[in-house]
């Protein structure tokens, strides 16, 4: 992947933590999807006091993007950590969040976890969730 492109998507994750609605767990989490033509859709993560709709930084930036018409995505930054504070580690994705991925993305897409600008590790979707249950095996 282009350097320039994964420090963007770092950037926005990161930058995206601050608009997360994270009352109940204080943990904040950001994503930036980037879509195959080049577009990126952000996300935080959004709780709710029924605990159960809370809904993860990754999802919420899969939902934008599905609802704005792109489904064909390049790679996903996440970033995660006490509200207010830089991350202390890297943010995997969530499972409910990989099998979601696992949708509109193959094992290939890299996924970016993010510390800070100078600390990202890139994974692939493949390596988080293998011998995923996808659409192909619906048949
Ligand atoms: N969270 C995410 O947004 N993404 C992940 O992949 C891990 C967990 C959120 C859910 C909840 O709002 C908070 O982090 C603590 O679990």
């Amino acid at each position: 992947m282009d350097e320039h492109m994964i420090r963007e998507l770092a950037v926005s994750a990161l930058k995206m933590r601050e608009l997360s609605y994270v009352p109940y767990s204080d943990f904040a989490v950001g994503a930036a999807l980037l879509t195959k033509d080049g577009r990126i859709f952000t996300g935080c993560n959004v709780e709710n006091a029924a605990f159960g709709p809370s809904i993860c930084a990754e999802r919420t930036a899969v939902a934008k993007a599905v609802s704005e018409g792109a489904r064909e995505f390049a790679a996903i930054a996440v970033a995660g950590g006490k509200r207010g504070e830089p991350p202390k580690d890297y943010c995997p994705p969530c499972g409910v969040c990989r099998q979601v991925l696992a949708e509109f993305s193959g094992p290939d897409m890299p996924v970016i976890v993010v510390k800070s600008e100078e600390e990202i590790r890139i994974t692939t979707l493949g390596d988080l969730l293998p011998q995923s249950f996808t659409p192909a095996d619906l048949g």
